[in-house]
């Protein structure tokens, strides 16, 4: 089977791509700069530094949020021909905080309770009312840069205003109280297959590596696993990084979904050769999925000499050939109906084979 990973090209990518060495027959690597959409009357084409892209079995596309509209795109075309572990709406889903919050809202998965407001002035009313402290931030991920941290009306009406100058769109959230900790949980298919804590740094609310925080490995509870697992299929990707801040009193609440989650700070944190896990599970997956799309296809071809109903169908096929040997293919056991309990009369010459049913054997 031949896979292609379409990234950026970073070292979390390049041990993705490595660890599908071990598995795929092929695996490209093609960096998402060199890659253009084009859509025009006479068709669409995704094209590679100028030349059409290849055929592949499965697609691992990702990027930041600044290509998420050319991912998109592309997975859009792509993903009914391809398997592709994270689907074409996930891309501005993930890539905006607003949207992932509606979808993991409309999933009913835990997360803080958030505000959406149309203009500065409604944003004013609505801290008036609000329990401090608040967060506000930035619908883009930015390594917690983006994030404003208010411990009063008087701070948060000030962001405000500096908010409205810089006409940036923004979100209010309820604080999680975790004592600046916070939970990456890595989910691969449905499962969760590294978790880990990030400790924000003294004095510093948001526990980002980038912004000084450091990392340690934590077990999640069976009914934490199941949140940041909910939280990848609300958003739509098999393969993701779900944060989620832990308040004194319940359950986590999903803060983030990220859909290119860097392996360096989890795998040495945990150990876990996290690559590998993506890696094997994009194997299996494809491998179920090329099966099914095949069990399809025979089905379709067996409706089509349906309608013949003439008892004799020519179907024009590539022969599989194992070694010496040949495989027949499974749409001419579906027609002949043969059993591995029937007896079989050969009939050879150069050019042709005939397999014949001994009458009454099976
Ligand atoms: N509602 C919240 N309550 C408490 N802390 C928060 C909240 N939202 C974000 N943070 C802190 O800020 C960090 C960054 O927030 P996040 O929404 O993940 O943005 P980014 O995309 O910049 O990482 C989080 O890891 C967490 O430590
Ligand atoms: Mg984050």
């Amino acid at each position: 089977m031949k896979a292609a990973i379409i990234s950026l090209q970073s070292t979390s990518s390049k041990w993705t791509r490595d660890a599908m060495k071990k598995y795929f027959n092929e695996v490209d690597d093609i960096n998402l700069k060199d890659i253009e959409v084009s859509l025009g009357a006479k068709g669409r084409e995704i094209l590679v530094k100028g030349e059409p892209l290849g055929t592949y079995d499965c697609i691992y596309a990702k990027g930041s949020f600044r290509f998420a509209p050319l991912l998109q795109s592309l997975s859009s075309m792509l993903e009914r021909h391809v398997y592709m572990p994270i689907r074409s709406e996930a891309f501005s889903i993930g890539h905006d905080k607003l949207l992932t919050q509606l979808k993991l809202q409309e999933h009913k998965v835990s997360m803080p309770i958030t505000y959406i407001t149309s203009t500065i002035e409604a944003a004013k009313k609505l801290i008036e009312d609000l329990n401090y402290p608040i967060i506000m931030k930035f619908p883009h991920g930015t390594q917690g840069k983006g994030v404003m941290y208010a411990d009063s009306f008087a701070s948060a009406n000030s962001i405000l205003d500096a908010l409205n100058v810089l006409k940036q769109p923004f979100i209010i959230q309820e604080y999680v109280e975790t004592g600046g900790v916070d939970i990456r949980a890595i989910v691969v298919g449905n499962k969760v297959v590294a978790s880990y804590k990030r400790k924000a740094k003294e004095g510093e609310k948001r526990a980002n590596i980038h912004a000084g925080g450091h990392g340690e490995p934590c077990e999640l509870d069976a009914k934490s696993k199941k949140i940041a697992v909910n939280a990848a299929e609300a958003v739509g990707a098999e393969i993701c990084g779900v944060d989620m801040l832990e308040g004194i009193k319940g359950k986590p609440h999903v803060i983030e979904v990220n859909l290119s989650p860097g392996l360096q700070g989890v795998t040495k944190t945990t150990k876990i050769d996290v690559a590998d896990k993506i890696a094997k599970y994009l194997y299996k997956k494809t491998k179920k999925v090329v099966n099914t799309r095949a069990d399809k296809g025979a089905k379709e071809i067996i409706q089509e000499v349906d309608v013949e109903k003439n008892g004799k169908k020519e179907i024009i096929i590539n022969l599989d050939f194992r070694g010496e040997r040949i495989l027949m293919p499974e749409i001419a056991t579906k027609i002949s109906k043969f059993t591995d309990k029937d007896e079989f009369i050969l009939e050879v010459k150069e050019g042709e084979i005939k397999v014949k049913k001994l009458d009454g054997s099976g």
